[in-house]
């Protein structure tokens, strides 16, 4: 799939910042905490609303972050978050992670987000983001893998939601099981797999208020989102499928013993 085939499957729907808003530095990339020191200079690729950006500017308060942005759709509020916190040592730019606007050597640290599995030539990323780091310096990725998210208790229409969520990214031209990738497309990219350390981790809703606050949002984003939008230009879902899977996730979201788990591929690179 080319790089300029690939669409953002899930867009920037309130319903979908409302998840990508609950990320901090600790929930979404605790494994690249321990590397950072206090003036490093940090890329995030393709930052959303920026609430891991703003996070890891507190780790870099004599560096600063640079958030980067395929679209200004949810830069708006990633820039209101970082002065409502205060935080200065962030800024924000629009680029396309599969030609980043940089001289080469610039970056201390680069770092993606669940991102890498929404592009169409991830290994061109993973080029682009090798050239813009200092020799020396860290690339760091987290991606889920789709097909290892798992719930109780099994409910009707859940399934299908889930088949649904891996046609739709793969005929938007991404990789839904880009967690057990990451490493492979570093090495195509030209990273030495020695200097690949590989983890996983997850993310786990169980207590009511995260049951309700991921099945509202999940209902709502599957019928209101860009994730509806595409599944029907594309024929992976109707109204009627996307009407069910809603349905499933308010059933899901009422279950008293519900559990979502999802689990995440993550590589730090040392080049
Ligand atoms: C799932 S969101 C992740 C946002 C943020 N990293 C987080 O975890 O909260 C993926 C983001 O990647 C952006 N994106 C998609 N394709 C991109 C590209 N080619 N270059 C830069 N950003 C891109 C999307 O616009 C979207 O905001």
């Amino acid at each position: 799939m080319s790089q300029q085939s690939a669409v953002y499957t899930h867009g920037h729907h309130g319903s979908v910042l409302r998840s990508h808003s609950w990320r901090t530095a600790t929930n979404s990339c605790a494994y690249l905490l321990p590397y950072l020191k206090p003036d490093m200079v940090i890329l995030d690729v393709g930052c959303g609303p920026g609430t891991i950006s703003v996070d890891l500017a507190r780790y870099v308060p004599q560096g600063r972050v640079i958030g980067l942005e395929a679209t200004p759709d949810p830069l708006k509020q990633a820039s209101s978050l970082a002065e409502e916190k205060g935080v200065k040592n962030v800024e924000w730019v629009i680029g396309d992670a599969h030609k980043l606007d940089f001289p080469d050597n610039t970056f201390d640290v680069v770092h993606a987000h669940a991102v890498t599995q929404h592009l169409g030539d991830p290994v061109q990323a993973f080029r682009e983001m090798l050239r813009v780091t200092k020799r020396g310096g860290i690339i760091a990725n987290r991606e889920t893998d789709v097909a290892a998210m798992t719930w109780y208790p099994e409910v009707e229409g859940m399934r299908e939601w889930h088949e649904m969520f891996i046609r739709a990214s793969r005929a938007n031209g991404g990789e839904p099981n880009a967690g057990r990738r990451l490493h492979v497309w570093a090495k195509e990219a030209g990273i030495d797999p020695k200097c690949i350390t590989k983890t996983v981790s997850g993310w786990c809703y169980s207590t009511p208020e995260e049951r309700a606050w991921w099945s509202d949002l999940w209902a709502e984003r599957t019928v209101k989102s860009d994730f509806a939008k595409l599944a029907k230009e594309k024929g992976t879902a109707s109204d009627e499928e996307l009407e069910r899977a809603a349905g499933a996730w308010k059933t899901w979201g009422n279950e008293e013993d519900g559990w979502f788990g999802i689990f995440h591929g993550e590589i730090i690179c040392r080049v």
